[in-house]
């Protein structure tokens, strides 16, 4: 392939990026948008960040996904690059967590990203690429005390990032998981000093990471530059969890 070719296949392509309104995913969006992307995310409520297609949608609710996709698709052509980042967690112990906390958790964070990656793969399959980036955690494969059902969600990408290797990879589609660790959000803002402290202790790096150290691997997971890895977990986590 040419190298003007490279740079095309690489910009300009309709990317998807469930829960891209906040946080990791806003990150992600960004990216995406700054690489010459057009660029649609996911939202519930609240605004659309400027320079982004918002495109309402919750990924327990089949329909929505596919009112939302059908949307993107008049916008800006059929997904190319999937992004599957919206997550929740409900964090308690074993003995205090409800079937509901559980079942809630997976119904999001995995078998939302089933729903995105089914109503995606359609259009991938008829452009002959594709690619599906899911966004898990370091606690999928390290567990961690008080997230059964949250390690449960992000381990359970593997296997489905694996199995959709072995059923598209012949088709110009990847998928691949990032994992990542500790990330500076409000949400880490929020635990106490010393708790922080404990995390900061075990992560070799000695720090926790910025939301686009995450954003830009997977910009780059995504690109034609890492067209052969596929069914792969990249950790972006300091080291927290290497040896997984
Ligand atoms: N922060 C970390 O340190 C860290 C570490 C490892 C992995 N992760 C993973 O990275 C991803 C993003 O995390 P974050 O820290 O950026 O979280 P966040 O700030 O809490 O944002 C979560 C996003 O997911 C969306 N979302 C939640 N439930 C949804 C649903 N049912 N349908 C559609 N969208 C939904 C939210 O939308 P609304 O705004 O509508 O609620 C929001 O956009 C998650 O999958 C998380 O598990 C985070």
């Amino acid at each position: 392939m040419q190298d003007g070719q490279q740079d095309n296949a690489n910009t300009g392509r309709s990317v998807l990026v469930t829960g891209g309104n906040r946080g990791i995913g806003l990150a992600i969006a960004t990216a995406f948008a700054e690489a010459g992307d057009k660029v649609a995310i996911t939202y519930r409520s609240g605004e659309v960040p400027e320079g982004l297609l918002g495109v309402k949608a919750d990924v327990t609710d089949s329909a929505s996904i596919d009112a939302a996709f059908t949307e993107v698709e008049q916008q800006h052509g059929p997904v190319e690059v999937l992004v599957a980042n919206a997550g929740i967690n409900r964090d308690t112990l074993l003995l205090r967590m409800s079937e509901d906390d559980f079942a809630d958790v997976l119904d999001t964070n995995l078998t939302g990203a089933f729903r995105v990656i089914k109503r995606a793969s359609k259009g991938m399959i008829r452009l002959k690429r594709g690619r599906v980036v899911l966004v898990s955690s370091v606690v999928g494969l390290y567990g961690s005390p008080g997230q059964i059902n949250y390690a449960a969600s992000k381990s359970g990408m593997v296997g489905m990032a694996r199995s959709l290797t072995r059923e598209l990879g012949s088709r110009g589609i990847t998928a691949n998981v990032v994992a990542p660790g500790f990330i500076n959000t409000e949400m880490t803002a929020e635990l106490p000093e010393e708790t922080q402290k404990n995390y900061l202790s075990s992560i070799p790096a000695g720090r926790f990471a910025e939301t686009d150290e995450v954003a830009k691997v997977i910009r780059w997971v995504a690109s034609d530059e890492a067209a052969y890895i596929s069914g792969a977990v990249i950790p972006v986590d300091g080291g927290l969890g290497m040896g997984h």
